[in-house]
């Protein structure tokens, strides 16, 4: 069977964040983020690196915007750091960092690419972590003039707008397990997080549409269908509760305006909440949470198989061989994207969906310096692009397929040692090499379905 084409205005994307690429970390009165101070702290970073250079793409933005042209994608999603725009997070704007998103808006669209920025992906201002950070209302308002500022000065340009990234990560890995910044582990405090996220997100909203008449406004979450280990009731529970706190306590209140009563109850019976009364939430908050978007973004890489372990507390079992697994210890399970974007069109029917992120981590082979042939990568590719067509075949109103990532980069608590790169990256040199996936990539989006053949010369492939 040939595989069926993309529908003709499929966008086809690739995805980086600031403080994962950007490096430059002083340049041009940037201010400090929290995961500059995070990666200072020794034991944090398990390779030991931190982001203060890593791809340089402050620096060497016009040859990346060159690769993506070379690659073909009409879309290109990256972030804005913050504590570029507003070094303190509030107060002064720090005009050079507004001038460097101003020049890299204008030369990706001289290159035929739309822009896809994320207001926020991770890299909050130190100064407003030190008044409290994601707990604080204050930040919430600090959120809606940086959107503001930002808006006002691309949106002329830019249509399609992402306030936050993954909130799940934010609230959940940066203040309740404590291995992403700020490094916290306090579970009350990682839904106060989680509730200011999605009410900033609100009110950005109001500020993008006011600012933006052509605004495409939408959130990004990472969404993961939760499988039971086996058949009993105990099992079926722990997935059913690790649904709610991981995709039902973000998806409902921004589609249904409330959160979920089930995983309220989980929460008590932890301790994480004293009652169903969330003390959080203000009158008129879930309201502004939950105004209608224009998109939502959903990062998958990989499912979760849950048990209920001892004490009742769900647990995640892989029950698959290491060859299933990339580098980062996830399945790789590409029916779990056909899957999530199914079930999330029927609950909670977006008007328009969006694969923000996916994409796999695979070591090189050593001394493979020439050629990158990373057959691993493509063929995770190629699945998630199969199981991107059939949902889409299902019905599901999808418009575009973002590969994370465009180059290997600082891989957050992993540092610069999981590379996820479409493009390898020397990171003593700097030099950028695609793999054999970019050349993958770049024959989907060319003849825009999946084909076997590798055809494309990269530049400076045999150099
Ligand atoms: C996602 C993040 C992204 C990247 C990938 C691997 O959770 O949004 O920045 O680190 O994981």
């Amino acid at each position: 069977m040939t595989p069926a084409g993309f529908p003709p205005d499929f966008a086809f994307g690739a995805a980086t964040s600031a403080a994962q690429i950007e490096g430059a970390h002083q340049a041009a009165g940037r201010g400090e983020s929290i995961w500059d101070r995070f990666a200072s702290k020794r034991g944090r970073i398990h390779d030991g690196t931190d982001p203060r250079v890593t791809c340089d793409h402050y620096h060497r933005w016009r040859e990346d915007i060159e690769l993506l042209r070379w690659l073909g994608v009409g879309a290109y999603r990256f972030s804005i750091a913050w504590p570029r725009i507003l070094p303190m997070g509030t107060g002064r704007v720090n005009p050079p960092g507004l001038d460097f998103y101003d020049e890299l808006v204008d030369g990706m669209l001289a290159a035929g690419i739309q822009p896809f920025p994320t207001l926020y992906h991770w890299d909050l201002p130190q100064r407003l972590q030190e008044k409290g950070g994601w707990k604080s209302r204050a930040t919430v308002d600090a959120f809606v003039r940086y959107a503001d500022v930002v808006t006002r000065r691309l949106g002329d340009r830019v249509q399609h707008w992402v306030t936050h990234n993954e909130p799940w990560c934010i609230a959940h890995l940066g203040h309740q397990a404590g291995v992403h910044a700020p490094g916290r582990r306090d579970p009350s405090l990682s839904l106060t997080v989680a509730h200011h996220l999605l009410l900033s997100h609100g009110r950005a909203v109001e500020v993008i549409r006011r600012n933006v008449p052509a605004a495409q406004v939408g959130i990004v979450n990472i969404l993961v269908p939760v499988h039971a280990a086996s058949d009993s009731d105990a099992d079926r529970d722990a997935a059913r509760e690790v649904d709610g706190s991981f995709n039902r306590w973000y998806l409902d209140p921004l589609f249904r305006g409330r959160y979920p009563a089930d995983a309220i109850a989980d929460r008590i019976r932890l301790g994480h909440l004293r009652s169903a009364e969330l003390p959080f939430v203000h009158a008129g908050d879930l309201a502004t949470i939950s105004a209608p978007l224009d998109f939502l973004g959903v990062n998958y890489y990989s499912r979760a198989v849950i048990r209920s372990g001892s004490a009742g507390i769900p647990e995640s079992v892989q029950q698959v061989p290491d060859e299933a697994l990339t580098d980062m210890r996830w399945e790789v399970y590409p029916d779990g994207l056909r899957e999530i974007l199914v079930r999330v069109h029927r609950d909670y029917s977006p008007k328009n969906v969006y694969i923000t992120e996916n994409g796999a981590a695979y070591p090189d082979e050593p001394g493979d310096s020439v050629v990158f042939a990373d057959k691993s990568r493509v063929d995770y590719l190629r699945s998630h692009l199969g199981a991107a067509q059939q949902a889409i075949a299902e019905g599901v109103p999808l418009r575009g397929y973002f590969a994370w990532s465009l180059m290997d980069n600082f891989e957050w608590a992993e540092g610069l040692s999981k590379r996820f790169g479409l493009i390898h990256v020397d990171f003593n040199t700097l030099r950028r090499t695609p793999r054999e996936s970019a050349h993958f990539y770049r024959d989907v989006i060319e003849n825009r379905r999946l084909s076997t053949e590798l055809t494309s010369a990269a530049p400076g492939r045999n150099a």
